[in-house]
């Protein structure tokens, strides 16, 4: 059965959603998550709730990713170079969501977001993923991102340096095939569906 998958801008009330996906196991196990309370977390949404959505956001944005209507995980995108018009992405969707193309979808939405000339008008998306989160990226790879080089011991996440891929996807990108040849090969595995 197909979900509709949407994304909402978060707000103070996602905290304890936010907050309880966050502490999940798998969670942090790619990526360096802070250790917020549930009320910081309210007052950093609340710092970042209200920026409009247009060619002059210069700053961190998050969503909520419904899938029919559910929160589901969250999706960020943060504009780290509005000169150059570049911003970086990074989400998470909880493990009881997981394995049903719903952060391929929430990427999707944000990449049309991103560059719409009439939205953030940006012209280049930016992405990490350690080299053994197989997931990420596949969601990269089906997005359309291009591996640009390895990372060695680029963060430092559960107390050791983590080795990573770097990706990137232009505007002018867009009609690129998602098979082309920039993309490295990624190995098949059962999804853990932990
Ligand atoms: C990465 C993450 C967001 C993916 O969310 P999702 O909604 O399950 O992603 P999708 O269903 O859109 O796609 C997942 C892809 O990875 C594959 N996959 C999932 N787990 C896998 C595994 N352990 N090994 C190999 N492939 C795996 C799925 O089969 C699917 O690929 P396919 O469509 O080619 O079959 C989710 O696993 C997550 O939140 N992980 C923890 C946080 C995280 O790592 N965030 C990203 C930091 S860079």
């Amino acid at each position: 059965m197909t979900l509709t998958v949407r994304l909402r801008r978060a707000e103070p009330a996602d905290a304890a959603f936010l907050h309880a996906v966050r502490a999940e196991p798998s969670a942090a196990r790619f990526q360096p998550l802070r250790s917020y309370s549930e009320r910081r977390l309210g007052q950093l949404i609340e710092l970042r709730a209200g920026a409009p959505l247009d060619r002059h956001l210069d700053a961190k944005v998050q969503w909520v990713i419904l899938a029919d209507d559910r929160a589901a995980g969250w999706i960020t995108l943060d504009v780290t170079s509005r000169e150059h018009g570049i911003g970086a992405v990074g989400y998470t969707v909880s493990e009881a969501f997981r394995g049903r193309g719903i952060a391929t979808s929430a990427l999707r939405i944000l990449i049309d977001i991103a560059f719409a000339p009439r939205q953030l008008d940006l012209e280049r998306l930016e992405a990490v993923a350690a080299v053994e989160n197989i997931a990420s990226r596949r969601v990269l790879q089906h997005a359309g991102f291009v591996p640009e080089g390895p990372a060695r011991g680029l963060l430092r996440i559960g107390g050791r340096r983590v080795d990573h891929v770097r990706y990137g996807l232009l505007r002018v990108d867009r009609d690129v095939t998602n098979e082309s040849p920039g993309h490295l090969p990624i190995p098949r595995k059962e999804p853990s569906r932990a």
